[in-house]
């Protein structure tokens, strides 16, 4: 059954031979139903060893894929502002220092990625079997490249608010968390890419529930990423907030050590 969590996976006759193998592996591990012909709904496809998501009723908006080496990544990593990025600030890396972060909310790893490359390890723990599975063939295609950035990326799929609660893995030095909200702008001038996933996602309703348990897990603090013009989260003050162009981190210090 389709449900909104779960899509079918497109293998046309045509799909290369690789891709196919691929896409099979994947519909096998995620029990995504395999369809062969293009659906006018969201689907997704393997094609040139890629999963994308993609609109069948919207050709002109491109596949979302998770691509941790895209140029514009790439660029962010190397010419970007590093420990100066809005991110890292609110994490609070000063030093060298190899923090190990829950993202407990990853979507497409933009986030993830940004704290990767200045030395963390982040554990992401995505709800969307959907997204995981992006995330799980990003992190596939990126260990190839950049296996020493990989290594520092897992992956669990789960309901965050329970796996902090029940977490017993490695002891986690920060949490970060930027749930779906609501864009209140027309939806024409919300990014396509976003349009998707809110159709796909909708918008987190449940996000209050996530700060408790990162609050109790968290070994120095919990970072939630929010639009600057959105209230604080589950309505619980943070210690501080840093503010970039577009979004506000407000930051709840800990002190689980
Ligand atoms: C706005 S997106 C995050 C974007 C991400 N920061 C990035 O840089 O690409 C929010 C994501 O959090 C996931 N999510 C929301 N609540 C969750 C929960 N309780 N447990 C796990 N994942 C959750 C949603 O499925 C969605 O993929």
């Amino acid at each position: 059954m389709v449900t909104p969590n779960t899509l079918p996976l497109l293998i046309t006759s045509d799909s290369v031979s690789v891709d196919t193998q691929i896409a099979r592996d994947i519909s096998q591990r995620w029990s995504f139903p395999v369809i062969q012909d293009v659906p006018q709904q969201l689907y997704l496809q393997v094609v040139d060893g890629v999963l994308g998501l993609v609109d069948g009723d919207d050709k002109k908006i491109n596949p979302v894929i998770v691509d941790f080496a895209s140029p514009a990544s790439m660029y962010r990593k190397n010419h970007g502002g590093g420990r100066k990025e809005a991110i890292v600030k609110a994490i609070g890396l000063k030093g060298a220092e190899q923090w190990h972060v829950i993202d407990a909310t990853p979507g497409l790893g933009r986030d993830a990625f940004v704290l990767v490359s200045v030395g963390c390890s982040v554990t992401m723990i995505e709800r969307s079997p959907v997204v995981a599975a992006l995330l799980e063939d990003g992190i596939r295609r990126f260990a190839v490249e950049y296996p020493e950035l990989a290594n520092r990326m897992s992956l669990h799929h789960g309901n965050s608010a329970e796996v902090m609660q029940y977490w017993t893995g490695e002891s986690v030095d920060a949490v970060y968390l930027d749930p779906m909200f609501p864009h209140r702008k027309k939806s024409a001038l919300v990014k396509k890419e976003m349009r998707i996933f809110q159709h796909l996602l909708g918008h987190d309703p449940d996000a209050n529930a996530l700060l408790k348990p990162a609050l109790a897990l968290a070994g120095s603090r919990v970072v939630v990423k929010r639009p600057n013009s959105a209230n604080v989260l589950a309505d619980i003050k943070p210690t501080m907030a840093i503010e970039s162009k577009k979004h506000r981190f407000d930051v709840y210090l800990c002190d689980n050590n």
